[in-house]
């Protein structure tokens, strides 16, 4: 599949667009300062919070840092549970809602068994997914153009 550029100058902070990617759904997320700061806090209820579970294969090296990106706010991720592939759904707003905790920090929520992924993708302990969310290849080719493959 050839890469895909991605215009993500009209991107909000706390909006998602979803682009194709060898016929994969690719998140790209403007996060709020809000979303960043609450980060850090949640690595204790994380099955892997640093991402040190198969890295090659779900967090190039660029995104091995405590956000999974290369700039802090824009979060890039293929939008697949790691457990059977079903698509998670933006559970972005924090506090309670039906199916997730009260404490829910904002982040995704798969519908198929329950795993739930926090803001930089990463599952929570004891849930079925296997895995953090997958990292596409990518880079910038300025400020505002993405360049996913
Ligand atoms: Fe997502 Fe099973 S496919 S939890």
């Amino acid at each position: 599949g050839a890469p895909v550029e991605v215009d993500i100058s009209t991107l909000k902070p706390g909006e998602k667009i979803t682009v194709e990617w060898r016929g994969k759904p690719v998140w790209i997320v403007r996060r709020t300062p809000e979303q960043l700061a609450a980060l850090p806090k949640i690595d204790p209820e994380l099955a892997d919070p640093k991402s040190e579970r198969h890295p090659e294969q779900f967090t190039p090296p660029y995104a091995r840092n405590e956000w999974r990106s290369i700039k802090p706010e824009i979060f890039v991720a293929i939008g697949i549970c790691t457990h059977l592939g079903c698509s998670p759904s933006d559970k972005f707003t924090p506090g309670p809602q039906p199916s997730l905790p009260s404490d829910w920090p904002g982040g995704w929520l798969c519908p198929c068994h329950g795993s739930t992924f926090d803001m930089a993708g990463r599952v929570f302990k004891n849930k079925p997914a296997p895995d953090n969310l997958e990292i596409p290849p990518h880079m910038y080719l300025s400020d505002t153009r993405l360049l996913i493959g």
